[in-house]
């Protein structure tokens, strides 16, 4: 399986979501780490992933962390590659 990371998208009207948190934003700058870095990583959109409140929610797959507050690239990558054991 291609390692990939479910970025939820998705927007709540009335409510806080990772579409409001800026999840679209951080997806541009998430690939351009991904790339600079040469990672054979997928980028997917998600539908919500149940957290709402704490967004823009990631889910890493298979057997990553699930990051919640998204907003920063470098930070969420930095996560990643000390979190994430890839098998
Ligand atoms: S809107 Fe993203 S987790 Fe619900």
């Amino acid at each position: 399986m291609t390692p990939t990371l479910y970025l939820c998208v998705n927007r709540r009207t009335g409510a806080g979501s990772c579409s409001s948190a800026g999840a679209h934003k951080v997806m541009a700058a998430l690939q351009a780490e991904i790339d600079a870095r040469a990672l054979s990583w997928e980028i997917r959109l998600s539908p919500c992933l149940g957290h709402c409140a704490v967004g823009p929610n990631i889910k890493a797959a298979p057997g990553g962390p699930m990051l919640h507050g998204c907003s920063d690239a470098q930070q969420v990558m930095a996560t990643l590659l000390r979190e994430w054991r890839q098998t």
